[in-house]
Formats: structure tokens, C-alpha cells, sequence
């Protein structure tokens, strides 16, 4: 079965006391008000990590993920955190290949096929994002582009390890720009998605896999967004930092 999930990247944004309080907020009013079965992934900043686990109860819905991993197991590189070090503080996610990173700090589908590959052997689940820019959702085979992401990335993977990856479709040009895929856009996105994943391994996983959506959803959206047979959720950016308009987010899952 595939699982719905709401995920807040909060990117790099609030002081050590914000993040605190967040947390406090949003676990909260999910704990009170979500009655659904999603599971909500909160990604802070991996400074704030280790507190963040101890705000979020072990048992539950709420799961603490990461923002990045570095592709190596350990070693000489300074100023990275890996995924051993980042399940050892009790992370069990771990968002790769968000286009901020592939753009500002050069990840490439090569790196992030080493990334994928280091999370799951330390039992993490990647989120891994893919998407186009506007460019090419304009002019090009946008469609060829974005699964051109999956099998560089992911396809090298048993369909047994496949089974265990999230993906995000966030178009470059909905992200933190207010200009929100339409449902029918992100819908036809993720059939599309859908069916390269089925191309490669099979019906079952495919109908298995969790595609989330992310790009400018929020309070107002997510529900007509969520409401696509093939949208399971969401990858939140701006509405992760605002504890109502996120909790809200979850509800629509
Ligand atoms: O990881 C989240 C996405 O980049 C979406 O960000 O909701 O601020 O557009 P946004």
C-alpha cells in the first residue's frame, strides 16, 4: 500500500528558539487534529536535529527527516554530515536532489545515485526530488526530463530497494514562486512518473510508490492538489515555517 506523506523542508530558516517553538506547535496540533493515517516528516536544519528528536515522540506519525547527506560514508569533509551520522541522531528520512541543491551546490543524478545508495544501507528513506525548470517546461521534453532524473538516479536499484524511496516531483518553476502546478499539471506529472517507475519494476511497485508534490502548495491548494489519484502528498516549503498553515497541509493529505 502506498503511504501518504506530508513532509516540511523548512530549508535554512529559524534561529534555535523558532525552531523550538515550531516543533512545539506542529507536533501538537497534528497530535490534536490530524485523524487521518499520514505520515508528516519534519525536516529542520541537521544542526537542529538532535533537539528536534526530542520533541518528536518515538511512537507515531511524526517522523524527523534530513535536508541532505553527503554520498561518502565517512572521511575528510569538512563542514558534511552522513547518513550513518544522521540516522545515529534519529533520522529516518532524508530528502536528496531538492533542485536548490542540484543548482547552488552542483549534485548531479550521478552524486545523488551514491546518495540514494549510502541512505538505504544506514535504513533511511530518501525523498528524492526531481523536476524541470521553466525553460523546459516551455520549450523541451520535459516529461523525458524528469524520468531521465529517476533512472539515472534510482533505476540501478533492486525493485526491493526501489520499494523503500519517496519521490518528490517539484517543478523548478512552482518553488517558493507562489506559481503552483495545477492539479491536472502535477496529476499528469505523476501518471507519467508512474508509469516509467512500472516500466522498470513492475505494476506493483509502481501503484506502491509514494509521489509527492511540492512547489508553492499550501493552506489553500493542498486539498485540490492531494485530491489527484496519483498525488500522495506533499514535499512543503514555505508553509512548513507557519505551524497552522502546515498543519492544515496535513489535513488535506
Ligand atoms: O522542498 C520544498 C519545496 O522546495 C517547495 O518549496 O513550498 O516554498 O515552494 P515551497
Amino acid at each position: 500500500m502506498r503511504k501518504k506523506i506530508v513532509a516540511g523542508n523548512w530549508k535554512m530558516n529559524k534561529t534555535l528558539d523558532e525552531a523550538k517553538a515550531l516543533l512545539s506547535e506542529v507536533i501538537h496540533m497534528v497530535q490534536d487534529e490530524v485523524t487521518s493515517d499520514v505520515t508528516v516528516v519534519l525536516c529542520p536544519p541537521s544542526i537542529y536535529l538532535t533537539t528536534a528528536r526530542q520533541y518528536i515522540p518515538t511512537e507515531g506519525r511524526i517522523k524527523l527527516g534530513a535536508q541532505n547527506c553527503h554520498e561518502k560514508k565517512e572521511g575528510a569533509y569538512t563542514g558534511e554530515a552522513s547518513a550513518h551520522m544522521l540516522s545515529s541522531v534519529g533520522a529516518e528520512y532524508v530528502i536528496l536532489g531538492h533542485s536548490e541543491r542540484r543548482q547552488y551546490f552542483g549534485e548531479t543524478n550521478a552524486t545523488l545515485a551514491d546518495k540514494v545508495n549510502v541512505v538505504l544501507e544506514n535504513g533511511l528513506t530518501p525523498i528524492f526530488c526531481c523536476g524541470e525548470s521553466r525553460e523546459l517546461r516551455e520549450n523541451g521534453d520535459y516529461v523525458g526530463y524528469v524520468k531521465g532524473q529517476l533512472t539515472d538516479s534510482l533505476f540501478h536499484l533492486s525493485a526491493e530497494e526501489f520499494g523503500k524511496v519517496v519521490i518528490a516531483y517539484e517543478p523548478i518553476w512552482a518553488i517558493g514562486t507562489g506559481l503552483t502546478a495545477s492539479s491536472g499539471q502535477a496529476q499528469d506529472m505523476h501518471f507519467e512518473l508512474r508509469q516509467h517507475i512500472a516500466s522498470k519494476y513492475g505494476d506493483e511497485v509502481a501503484q506502491d510508490t509514494t509521489i509527492l508534490y511540492g512547489g508553492s502548495a499550501n493552506a489553500a491548494n493542498a486539498a485540490e492538489l492531494f485530491s489527484q489519484p496519483d498525488v500522495d502528498g506533499g514535499l512543503i516549503g514555505g508553509a512548513s515555517l507557519k505551524s497552522r498553515d502546515f498543519t492544515t497541509v496535513v489535513k488535506a493529505a
